[in-house]
């Protein structure tokens, strides 16, 4: 069988993870890097010897062979890069957030549709060991109907300039960035529910902390001095679902709290859920409250996640399977982001209609 010729378009940090699940992945061959970054893409190229190299999207995808690409890039340039490839004939995998609001995700849509080509986006944690042991138990209803949920993505000093603290380039701050992780895990273990409603609020304190010696744990791959941040490095929200449950979600960038966070709590009609980073279960057993830890590995690892996300795309390609992050939830996930920040806006709820 010939192998999938695959691109990777943005060659910066995230498109590590995606060219060595590539490079395991027996039906796959790297074909082409992209990256207005000249000095960047040719390093990427002799670090896996690869010499189709590009500094335009549209010159990469006149490649006939090319069967499908990944888009790394900043947020803008998801769309863009996106439409170029599918109207070339190549099928996409775009990391998340889908674009920059949900007219962009909509058009992309649009185009996916009319060339049939496949668009999946990168929830990755779609892909996590987490969510395969959540999931299993959602199938045997576990926990009933879940009604409510809560989601936190804190970082005390974690924002990682460059242009993720840039609007025009990002689009937003930790919403659209981290938000985006727990809203979609969320919404998927509640069966991808359309959001019906928004309340939000978003905080522009304390800006990207550059006055603090403590490093930061992620930063972009260029980070001049100087450079501006006008996004938000708080944002809460309540988001109300079709099937009447109820998401309460923040992210942070920057705050004054103790420690980073990361919790997603689920509750149902007959048992709960608490991801933090474990996965814990809360439950009746026999008349009491009982609280259940499993014998196995339940905390998300990053070890094998990407390969996951990957292997499911090439076997996505390969007709094997339902693409399991399809257009359809970057479409909703970008009307759910918008409507929080014309929430904060305004200052009162937004109906997503
Ligand atoms: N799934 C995850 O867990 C995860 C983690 C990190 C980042 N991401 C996402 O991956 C994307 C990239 O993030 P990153 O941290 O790798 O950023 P980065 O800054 O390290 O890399 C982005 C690269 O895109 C290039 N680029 C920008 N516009 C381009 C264009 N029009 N054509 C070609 N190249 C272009 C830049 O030059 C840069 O090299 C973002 O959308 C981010 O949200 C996802």
């Amino acid at each position: 069988m010939e192998k999938i010729k695959i691109g990777v378009i943005g060659v910066g940090n995230i498109s590590e993870s995606h060219i060595q699940a590539y490079k395991k992945n027996p039906n796959v061959e790297l074909y082409a890097f992209c990256d207005i970054n000249e000095e960047r893409l040719q390093k990427k190229g002799e670090k896996h010897g690869v010499t189709r190299l590009f500094t335009d999207v549209n010159e990469m995808v006149k490649l006939e062979e090319l069967d499908a690409v990944s888009v790394c890039t900043w947020n803008v340039a998801h769309a863009p890069c996106t439409i170029a490839a599918l109207k070339a004939g190549k099928n996409v995998l775009c990391e998340k957030p889908m674009a920059m609001n949900a007219e962009e995700a909509t058009e992309m849509l649009k185009v996916a549709r009319e060339t049939g080509k496949l668009l999946m986006i990168g929830f990755v944690r779609r892909y996590g060991n987490d969510c395969d042991i959540l999931r299993d138990f959602i199938s045997t209803d576990y926990f009933g109907d879940f009604y409510y949920a809560k989601a936190q993505y804190l970082r005390r000093n974690g924002n990682p300039g460059g242009w993720f603290a840039d609007k025009a380039r990002s689009g937003g701050g930790p919403l659209i960035d981290l938000g985006v992780h727990v809203i979609d895990f969320v919404r998927f273990a509640l069966g991808n529910p359309k959001p019906v409603s928004v309340y939000g609020a978003t905080f522009e304190k304390l800006g990207d902390r550059r006055n603090l010696k403590t490093s930061k744990e992620y930063t972009a791959s260029d980070t001049p001095s100087g450079a501006v941040c006008d996004v938000e490095d708080l944002a809460s929200a309540m988001i109300r679902f079709d099937n009447g449950a109820v998401l309460s979600v923040e992210a942070a960038f920057s705050l004054n709290i103790k420690d980073n966070v990361g919790k997603i709590e689920l509750v149902g009609t007959k048992g709960g859920a608490c991801i933090n980073p474990e996965l814990q279960m809360y439950t009746e057993v026999n008349g009491y409250m009982a609280d259940v830890s499993l014998k196995a590995k339940t905390a998300l690892s990053f070890d094998g996640l990407f390969d996951k996300e990957i292997d499911h795309y090439v076997d996505c390609l390969l007709g094997k399977t339902e693409c399991r992050s399809p257009a359809e939830d970057g479409v909703e996930m970008m009307k759910i982001l918008d409507a929080v920040y014309e929430s904060a806006r305004v200052g009162h709820e937004i109906v997503i209609g």
